[in-house]
């Protein structure tokens, strides 16, 4: 990446980002010409869930979750809309010795739940109608990826789970596992560990999939918000290795 002062006094402009390989959601592709980028809309009209409108992290249930994401606002409301963030590295680090314990080096079970059959709610419950591939068998399928990640470029543990696509803790059925991970999923999303960002139009906001978790939060009604999205592996990490946490 360069930097390239545009004045003495201030302003850059960057070049030569390389965010690596963008990621398609194969349940939920883009246009035909770019489908690695998701079109994120929520018409004024519209009083329906929103894509992201849960605490969750990109694209966890595919076999290789992306490392990263851009997101990036074409049209805001004049106000709401924001995005919330938490810090899933913070949610471990401050996690009881005892839950630490249970979780270090065992795996947790994710599916693609809202894109499959499994618990998809109605279609007039969702915004961006028909966006979504529906009655795939395959994102309902189980993909098993360690509960807690060590980070490959900084070595930070964090936890890697999820209320949107995480379902249960390996060796534990989902019943047994519903409680843990609810406690889970409160600890990690506690105010103390979150971030909230107030978007303004032309704004493009990147974030560590390896490292947190975000909730699109819904309350704009009768306010057109546009916004596109793209998921990436970055080339220099290493690859995705689950089985090896
Ligand atoms: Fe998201």
């Amino acid at each position: 990446m360069q930097t390239h002062p545009i004045t003495g006094l201030f302003g850059a402009e960057i070049t030569g980002v390389d965010f690596g390989r963008p990621a398609v959601n194969p349940y939920a592709p883009g246009p035909e010409a770019h489908p690695e980028m998701t079109y994120i809309v929520k018409e004024a009209h519209e009083r329906t869930g929103v894509f992201g409108g849960g605490w969750h992290t990109d694209l966890s249930f595919l076999d290789q979750p992306p490392g990263g994401s851009v997101l990036c606002s074409l049209e805001v409301p004049p106000y709401g809309g924001d995005t919330m963030f938490c810090s899933q590295q913070a949610a471990w680090d401050s996690l009881a010795p005892a839950l630490k314990d249970l979780l270090d080096g065992r795996r947790v079970a994710h599916v693609g739940k809202p894109y499959g059959i499994k618990w998809a709610p109605p279609l007039e419950e969702q915004a961006m109608k028909g966006s979504t591939k529906r009655g795939d068998p395959d994102a309902d399928r189980e993909r098993m990826h360690p509960a807690v990640l060590t980070h490959p470029v900084t070595g930070r543990k964090g936890l890697y789970i999820n209320p949107t696509y995480a379902l249960r803790l390996d060796g534990l059925s989902e019943e047994m596992s519903r409680p843990i991970l609810q406690e889970l999923f409160g600890h990690c999303t506690l105010p103390e560990h979150s971030l909230r960002i107030r978007w303004e139009k032309d704004m493009i906001v990147v974030w560590d999939n390896y490292a947190t978790q975000h909730y699109a939060i819904n309350d704009y009604h009768g306010h057109r918000r546009e916004m596109r999205r793209i998921a990436f592996w970055n080339e220099g990490l290493p690859a995705w290795a689950p089985e090896a946490a």
